[in-house]
């Protein structure tokens, strides 16, 4: 039997490129090898999206992207979040055997918390629905990128002191996580993020995909003089698209000199216009049906709900509110 893979993306905004490498690449590149099971996660989302058209606008624009990048509904399990409601019931469990300190530790809690005066509850309870996402579909493997390693970490603690408590329920699931695109970096050189803003938008329009491309952070080298690929936020980003040997020959001519960081990001432009083209092109014929797109999810979630609600009973069981 193949291993059971899960992972899922917040319809917080619009995806682009480091959720794509960091991501929803991995999701489809394993989807032959892997029982996969790629969620929407929309009950995430609402920390902090509380707009009732944004949100419903963003899950189905995640659901469009994951099909236009070749989530296969045949193989993968797609649906969303809050249409497995046991998933809330089993973060309730959590939440009564998990202690204030070890959520206070959770870096998506800390950054909220530096940033905002006031964190929400939901917020600070973030990693513990992440657990039950992952604990509840009996998960062995979860790609994510580098940044929730940490979440998948809690998870596996959460699953052993369930385990010690009421007996063995839960596998310990592991991250997986892809070296040399662990972390995409955005057009200022820090990591790739909405809440940077820092993003190339995966299915932005040529206009807005040239504008953030131009954006891109350099030092200011003339075009005849050397260069160091090696700290150019450009060439970090052509090695998502070019092949080694392609890698190779750019990486010899920023080092001769003569490139300008304008040619530089002209090329890198193209490249992820050329990319992206057949995505897009699979994008359109999905958003010209979107009542597929909603079936898909509808089967989905009857799939993933299966499992829930046998692992809820289990659940149930160990703790003692089955009489
Ligand atoms: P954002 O940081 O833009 O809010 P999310 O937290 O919604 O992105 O991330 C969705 C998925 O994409 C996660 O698995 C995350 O690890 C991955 N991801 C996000 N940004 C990057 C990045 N810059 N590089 C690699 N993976 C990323
Ligand atoms: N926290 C993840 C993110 O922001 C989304 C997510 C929610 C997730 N539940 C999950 C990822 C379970 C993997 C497994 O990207």
């Amino acid at each position: 039997m193949n291993k059971r893979l899960l992972s899922g993306i917040q319809p917080s905004g619009t995806i682009h490129i480091g959720n794509y490498f960091g991501a929803i690449k991995q999701f489809v590149d394993m989807q032959d090898n892997y029982d996969s099971t790629i969620f929407i996660a929309d009950l995430h989302a609402i920390t902090t999206i509380q707009n009732k058209e944004e949100l419903s606008a963003n899950i189905l624009n995640v659901a469009l992207d994951y099909l236009a990048c070749g989530l296969n509904p045949n193989k993968v399990c797609l649906f969303k979040q809050s249409d497995v409601p046991e998933v809330t019931e089993l973060a309730w469990y959590f939440n009564c055997i998990t202690t204030m300190p070890f959520l206070e530790r959770a870096t998506s809690y800390k950054d909220a918390h530096m940033k905002a005066k006031e964190v929400t509850v939901g917020l600070f309870d973030y990693p513990i629905l992440m657990a039950a996402d992952i604990l509840i579909q009996d998960a062995d493997i979860v790609p994510v990128g580098a940044d929730q390693k940490q979440h998948v970490e809690y998870a596996r603690d959460i699953a052993l002191k369930f385990n010690n408590i009421y007996g063995d329920t839960f596998k310990l699931p592991e991250p997986l996580i892809l070296k040399e695109v662990s972390i995409v970096p955005g057009v200022d050189g820090r990591k790739m993020s909405k809440s940077y803003k820092n993003t190339i938008p995966l299915f932005g329009t040529d206009e807005e995909i040239k504008k953030c491309v131009m954006k891109i952070v350099t030092d200011s080298k003339l075009p005849e003089e050397s260069k160091n690929p090696d700290v150019c936020n450009i060439f970090a980003l052509h090695k998502l698209f070019l092949n080694e040997n392609e890698l190779n020959l750019l990486r010899d001519r920023y080092i001769k000199g003569g490139l300008g960081y304008k040619e530089s990001k002209d090329m890198l432009y193209k490249e992820i216009i050329d990319f992206i083209t057949p995505m897009r092109n699979k994008r359109e014929l999905y958003e010209k049906d979107l009542d597929k797109v909603r079936l898909i999810l509808k089967e989905g979630a009857k799939k993933a709900k299966i499992i829930a609600e046998s692992k809820i009973k289990i659940i149930r069981d160990n703790i003692g509110t089955n009489i």
